[in-house]
């Protein structure tokens, strides 16, 4: 194959660098959430809640970014060796995903500002003192649904992690048509 038919194939550099930093914040922030969540109350709980906020919202803006970059550059074609099936399933599980990367930070940003704190300032502490506003007018009774949303989607992100990660393996080692999130000379020939 020609250096620009591989090229065509494959997702553009941004795309490819959005999804690994992404992924890895994903992943850090689960370790994070799933260990303050446990803590009891106190300066090392808040420590590692701002962690989580910061996190959140870091995954917040770069996957507003990357939606828009993904609509200015669509990506490339399936590989042809793709069953329809298999087209169905990936067309569905990234569409869940910009859904859960988007609805999963703004589902605890809601849960924050529907929250004590709320109502006595209009931001929440991050990192490096910095500060993040609440969003304004929720209804307060909303609070505790807003939780059950964030922990709902804690664990859709976890299938579709799964789904995810089982779908790639199985394109490299069983069907043999390499990864097209990889750069160019890493993934073999898709
Ligand atoms: C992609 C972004 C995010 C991921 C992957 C994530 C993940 C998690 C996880 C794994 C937990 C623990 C759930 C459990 O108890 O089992 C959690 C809890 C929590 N998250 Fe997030 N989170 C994200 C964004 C945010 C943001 C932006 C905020 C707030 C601004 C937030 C607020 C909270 C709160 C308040 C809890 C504790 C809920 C409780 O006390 O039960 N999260 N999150």
């Amino acid at each position: 194959m020609t250096a620009r038919r591989d090229g065509a194939r494959r997702y553009n550099l941004g795309a490819i660098a959005f999804h690994w930093i992404i992924a890895a914040l994903v992943f850090i922030q689960l370790y994070v959430g799933w260990t303050f969540a446990d803590m009891p109350r106190g300066d090392l709980r808040t420590g590692w809640f701002d962690w989580h906020k910061t996190l959140g919202f870091t995954i917040l803006l770069l996957s507003i970014a990357r939606l828009i970059w993904r609509i200015a550059n669509p990506p490339p074609p399936f590989p042809a060796a793709l069953q329809t099936w298999e087209r169905v399933l990936a067309r569905a599980n990234h569409a869940l995903f910009y859904i859960i990367l988007i609805g999963l930070p703004a589902t605890g940003w809601m849960y924050l500002s529907t929250g004590k704190p709320a109502l006595t300032s209009s931001t929440t502490s991050l990192i490096g003192g910095l500060s993040w506003p609440f969003i304004p007018g929720l209804p307060r009774g909303a609070h505790e649904g807003f939780e059950e949303a964030h922990g709902l989607l804690v664990w859709l992100t976890c299938a579709l992690l799964v789904l995810h990660v089982g779908a790639a393996l199985k394109h490299q080692f069983v069907d043999r048509i390499g990864n097209r999130m990889l750069p160019s000379g890493a993934g073999g020939d898709s």
